[in-house]
């Protein structure tokens, strides 16, 4: 049904958003990263603040710049992200993980810029799983018994095993969120573009509700069923 959040319907709220792509450092000058732009969490936290809520954003590396209003926290790899959201979540009403995160990073950093060698052609690069940072706050929330709403956002592909719904609706069943924003991704589809195309996924059985808009639209939309979340749990 598209709902919009009507102004101040987070007044007094307190929301953290991750926004942008962290990048996994392998050596001083080189990085592990991903091609997410940043916008969609950007917008979500700047529709936030139009609904009233004090926003903390936590923003890995972005390509647009951060809200006016928000506090900015910024984060570099994963794990220094996994560290900045589960403190600030301890006191949040919402959260939503935006980041693209990445799944794994290099085994190893080294200190010194690493060198090309002749008599080794090729540079293996051993990688390790990073935490699940959404699993982690969803955990912390349920210790801590409070109601806080926990959103995340998940970008699919289909294949010959399931569709794009399909895997969104296991997604949000082994992460435990009560929001799960799934949009399609392919080659040319979603970065660094303004428009979206997500549906949105709830834990309690509501109906999936498809939005196709700018990411501005998306986000509240995605503050709009945030602020009802809320109100009923
Ligand atoms: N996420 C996270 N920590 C990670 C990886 C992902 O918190 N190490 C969060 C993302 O911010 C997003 C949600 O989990 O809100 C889904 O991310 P996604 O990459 O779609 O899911 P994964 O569980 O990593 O599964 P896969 O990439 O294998 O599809
Ligand atoms: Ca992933």
């Amino acid at each position: 049904d598209g709902a919009l959040p009507e102004k101040g319907v987070l007044t007094g709220r307190r929301v953290v958003i991750s926004a942008g792509g962290t990048r996994e450092s392998i050596d001083p000058v080189r990085f592990l990263g991903n091609r997410s732009s940043g916008k969609q969490g950007v917008a979500v936290a700047r529709a936030a603040l139009e609904a009233g809520a004090s926003v903390t954003l936590v923003a890995a590396h972005l390509e647009v710049a951060p809200p006016e209003g928000a506090e900015l926290v910024k984060v570099e790899s994963a794990l220094e992200l996994r560290e900045a959201m589960l403190e600030r979540a301890a006191s949040a009403d919402a959260i939503v993980m935006a980041a693209a995160v990445a799944d794994f990073r290099p085994a190893r950093r080294s200190e010194a810029k690493i060198k090309k060698r002749d008599d080794a052609p090729d540079l293996p690069i051993e990688l390790v799983r990073n935490p699940d940072v959404l699993v982690e706050l969803v955990r912390q929330r349920d210790a801590a018994g409070t109601h806080q709403v926990v959103v995340g956002f998940a970008a699919e592909t289909g294949d010959e095993g399931g569709d794009v719904l399909a895997y969104g609706r296991a997604k949000l069943g082994r992460k435990g969120c009560e929001l799960l924003v799934v949009n399609e991704v392919g080659t040319d589809r979603v970065f660094g573009l303004d428009e979206n195309s997500v549906t949105i996924l709830s834990k309690d059985g509501a109906a999936p509700e498809h939005v196709a808009g700018s990411k501005d639209e998306v986000a509240r939309a995605v503050v709009g069923r945030l602020a009802r979340a809320l109100e009923t749990r």
